[in-house]
């Protein structure tokens, strides 16, 4: 340990550009016909607090069952993978990724660790808990969005890119193609891609998962209402919305409302805007797409890959799989 060491940080994603971003979405979100907000507002500091009591809660199994598998596996990932570098997308604090840092330091071919994620406090400070807890180890942290920011990860190396936590499941068909296209476009032969993924089961269980007794995921819901009051001086009043989770069975994913409880109207001062909530009117915060092996590899394969192994959890909780490009 040298005490020297330090991360490097590429930032591709400014204050002024999140911003921009969070204006557009709720305009574009809250004027549609069908009103929606995309998931990645949820996490301010209160709403990461929440989402990691979920993730602690008894009903939501995917963050235990994943867990689970890296520690079975991870040894095997990394011999499989023969990366030297690992990439995270959406690293959040690198919890998960230590395991897989382990494994990959125990196979001895690892030198560079590439988290990316779109909080910059909480790359920075999880960056350089790294560099110390892994002296020799390379940080090269990029703060970014995984979904336009895919061809500014630093290519150096034989890369082994890790998405978790079931995240891909937030996004609709069409814009899950276009980004397993866009990441295979990027990958160089011997590149390696390990893909976290929840599986469909019962239907009781799944909602369970989101609907907890203690009502955790429900405050995590109304919490995206209290990020517009507090960013863009917005007036919800977040009680008077109800959460709900209901599976949409045809779609095979769970969908995660928010159901105005009366008829209101809400202003939202800093985009000059009123928008009216009539009683029972939805508001579309999250879906979270379960899937099957089957589709797992079918939609891999469309993007340009070959699976070269999966590991499932008991009872069919979660999947991981490990593909890499075929071309
Ligand atoms: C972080 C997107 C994987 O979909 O299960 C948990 C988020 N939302 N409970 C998921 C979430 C409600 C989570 N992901």
């Amino acid at each position: 340990m040298t005490g020297t060491a330090t991360p490097t940080i590429d930032v591709h994603l400014t204050a002024d550009d999140l911003r921009a971003a969070l204006e557009n979405d709720v305009r574009v979100g809250l004027t549609a016909e069908a009103k929606w907000l995309p998931p990645v507002w949820f996490y301010d500091d209160r709403g990461s607090a929440l989402f990691d009591e979920i993730t602690r809660l008894e009903e939501y199994y995917p963050t235990r069952a994943e867990r689970a598998l890296l520690e079975a596996h991870a040894a095997e990932i990394a011999a499989r993978s023969g990366a030297d570098t690992l990439v995270e997308l959406g690293s959040g604090t690198s919890d998960k990724s230590r395991v897989l840092l382990d494994a990959f330091l125990a196979a001895g071919s690892l030198r560079r660790y590439v988290p990316l994620d779109v909080s910059d406090g909480t790359l920075w400070t999880a960056a350089n808990e790294l560099v110390r807890e892994y002296p020799g180890l390379e940080v090269h942290a990029v703060v970014g969005d995984f979904d336009r920011h895919i061809g500014l990860i630093p290519s150096e190396g034989r890369r082994m890119v890790a998405f978790l936590g079931s995240t891909i499941g937030n996004f609709y068909p069409e814009h899950r193609r276009r980004f397993l296209f866009d990441l295979d476009c990027t990958m160089a032969h011997g590149d390696s891609f390990l893909l976290g993924t929840d599986l469909i089961k019962d239907e009781k269980k799944l909602i369970a998962a989101y609907d907890d007794a203690a009502g955790v995921t429900a405050e995590f819901n109304r919490n995206v209402l209290h990020v517009l009051n507090r960013e863009l001086h917005a007036d919800f009043r977040p009680e008077r919305f109800q959460h709900v989770a209901l599976w949409n069975e045809e779609e095979h994913r769970i969908e995660m409302r928010l159901r105005s409880l009366e008829d209101q109207r809400v202003p939202i001062a800093d985009l000059d805007l009123e928008v009216s909530f009539p009683v029972g009117e939805d508001l579309l915060t999250e879906i979270s797409t379960k899937f099957t092996r089957e589709g797992v590899e079918a939609e891999l394969f469309e993007a340009g890959f070959i699976v070269d192994a999966m590991w499932e959890a008991p009872e069919g909780e979660f999947l991981l799989t490990l593909a890499t490009p075929y071309c």
